[in-house]
């Protein structure tokens, strides 16, 4: 039995894309049922619905300060697709404790450090201004403290002289497009085996 995977999406979803396309592959274990994003005006929408996979729109904005609605709201559409599982990839809102624990150890996240370095925002700012040698990504379940649970896998990369934030961002991601997809597979595999 495949595991259905919902991937959340903020911006434009580079990270959802290599998720999706390496869910393509005849033996892997899950597969994408669907692309929520709490931003309409999200690249990564369209990019989703081309490779044919189906997308929700659930704008945080319509919620103002009232989170237990919008994550009410956001619960309701991934059991509508029955979601096994949530990736979040470049996802921007923080789920608060009463969602994280409705699907506790099955939610997982890329975030763009070594952690438990550099939690939260300016990651990349963080790691140049402290003269690092090294930055990278991390996938790790999601708990309730933010960039907090259990680190499934990272990848590094090189600081190189005169780096900005956004060069090294983009060297950060292409290895988060190499992390990603490789740790979904591991954990979904070895889901599967526990069942
Ligand atoms: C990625 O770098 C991801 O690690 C980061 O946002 C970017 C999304 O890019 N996520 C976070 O900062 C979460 N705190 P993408 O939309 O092209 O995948």
């Amino acid at each position: 039995m495949t595991t259905r995977v919902a991937i959340l999406i903020s911006g434009g979803g580079s990270n959802m894309v290599r998720l999706i396309e390496s869910m393509a592959a005849d033996d892997h274990p899950g597969r994408p049922v669907i692309v929520i994003s709490n931003r309409p005006d999200a690249a990564g929408l369209g990019k989703a619905r081309a490779l044919g996979v189906e997308t929700a729109v659930l704008d945080h904005r319509t919620f103002g300060k009232d989170r237990a609605g919008f994550e009410t709201a956001l619960a309701e559409i991934l059991a509508a697709h029955a979601a096994d599982i949530i990736c979040l990839a470049g996802f921007m809102r923080v789920l608060g404790p009463e969602f994280v624990m409705k699907y506790q150890g099955r939610i997982l996240n890329i975030h763009p450090s070594l952690l438990p370095k550099y939690k939260g925002l300016d990651t990349h700012a963080r790691a140049i201004q402290a003269g690092d040698a090294h930055a990278g990504c991390s996938v790790h379940i999601v708990t309730p403290a933010l960039d907090d649970g259990p680190v499934l896998g990272q990848a590094s990369v090189p600081i190189l002289p005169g780096d900005t934030p956004d060069v090294l961002a983009s060297r950060v991601l292409a290895a988060e497009h190499q992390l990603y997809p490789q740790v979904l597979r591991d954990y979904l595999t070895a889901r599967a085996n526990e069942q």
